[in-house]
Order: structure tokens, then sequence, then C-alpha cells
């Protein structure tokens, strides 16, 4: 189920929904024209678990903001979902990205205007369609250098302020 369902059936009981300062939709920059100028959007797979998919609709990409070097998503609730790296723990050459019920993990921060994880274990971000119908954030880990799908390119992640 497309998490923004979820939320609006959610914010719709919140008797006050408090908005973060400085809240962004997350951009995509990409050479490729498919992975070019999409939203990361929170796609639902279980209780407080999601995965970031790419999307064309403002409507349905989530709010994040920075606290500290987390990189939370505001769901319209008193807590927050927060990013999450798979773990490069297997010959990998490419991990998973959550957003999940939480704060997530820290070490995000912004350089040169791209929202990055600042970790040398890391060689950025990657777009690849994948299984929930639409392009999926993941993490390219510095280690190994795999061929990837056809389908995977690189993106930055650009933050479009939201004006309240
Ligand atoms: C920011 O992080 C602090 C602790 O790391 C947490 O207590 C606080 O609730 C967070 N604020 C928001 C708005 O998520
Ligand atoms: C990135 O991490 C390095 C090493 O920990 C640190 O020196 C640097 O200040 C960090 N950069 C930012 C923008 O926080
Ligand atoms: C990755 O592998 C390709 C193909 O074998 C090679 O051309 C490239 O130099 C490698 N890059 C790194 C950073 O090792």
């Amino acid at each position: 189920m497309l998490f923004s369902q979820i939320v609006l059936t959610a914010a719709s009981l919140a008797a006050s929904v408090i908005a973060a300062p400085n809240e962004f939709r997350i951009k995509t920059v990409s050479s490729s024209a498919s992975k070019n100028g999409l939203y990361v959007e929170s796609y639902h797979t279980g209780a407080g678990l999601a995965d970031p998919v790419l999307t064309t609709s403002t409507a349905n990409a989530g709010k994040f903001y920075l606290n500290n070097t987390y990189l939370q998503q505001d769901i319209g609730q008193e807590f927050s979902y927060g990013f999450e790296l798979g773990g490069a723990t297997n010959y990998a050459g490419w991990e998973f990205v959550e957003v999940n019920a939480g704060q997530g993990v820290p070490g995000f921060v912004v350089q040169n205007g791209n929202i990055v994880w600042n970790s040398t274990e890391s060689t950025g971000w990657l777009a690849c369609d994948w299984w929930h119908g639409a392009p999926q954030l993941f993490w390219s880990v510095a280690y190994e250098n795999f061929t990837r799908p056809i389908s995977c390119s690189t993106v930055s992640l650009t933050q479009e302020f939201i004006s309240s």
C-alpha cells in the first residue's frame, strides 16, 4: 500500500499536526532521464517500515528534514520516521535504504547542495527499477565494483524546500 494513503488516514485522526521547520522534498538529479527529477516517497512495507521509492508526484512525495545528521520524515504524527541503511556486511555492491519508524541512522549531511551519507563506505545513491513497480533508492558500497542492472543509475539527492 502506498504509504501516503496510510498517512492520510492517520493524519485525519490527529488533533494537530506540527510541521518541523525547514522541511523539504528529496528530488533526484541524474544523467539518466528516467531517474531524473523524481521525488522520494515512502512505500509502506510493514508496521513502521517503508522503502524509499521514486515518484513524479509532489503530492505523494515525503516531507523530510534534517535533525542534526539524522534524515527524518515528517509523517504528520508526534513520532517521525528516519532513513536507515542496510549494512555493508555481505560483499554486495549496493545495499538497501529504508525509511522506518524512529530516528534512523546518523551521518547525513548536505554537501554542495546534495544530501549525502558522509561515510567512506559509500560512493553515493543508486536508483534502480525494483519490486514495488517504481524506481527504488539504494546506496552504493565503496568496496565492491560490480556491473549493475541496466535500470540502475547513480542519482544525487537535492532538497526542494517546502514553503509553509
Ligand atoms: C531530534 O533528535 C532528538 C534526539 O536526537 C530527538 O529527541 C528529537 O525528538 C528529534 N526532533 C525531531 C523533530 O524529530
Ligand atoms: C564528513 O566526515 C568527515 C570524517 O568523519 C568529517 O571530517 C567531515 O567534517 C564530515 N563532513 C561534514 C560536511 O559533516
Ligand atoms: C570497476 O570495474 C570496471 C570494469 O571492470 C573498471 O573499468 C573500473 O576501473 C573499476 N572501477 C573501480 C573504481 O575499481
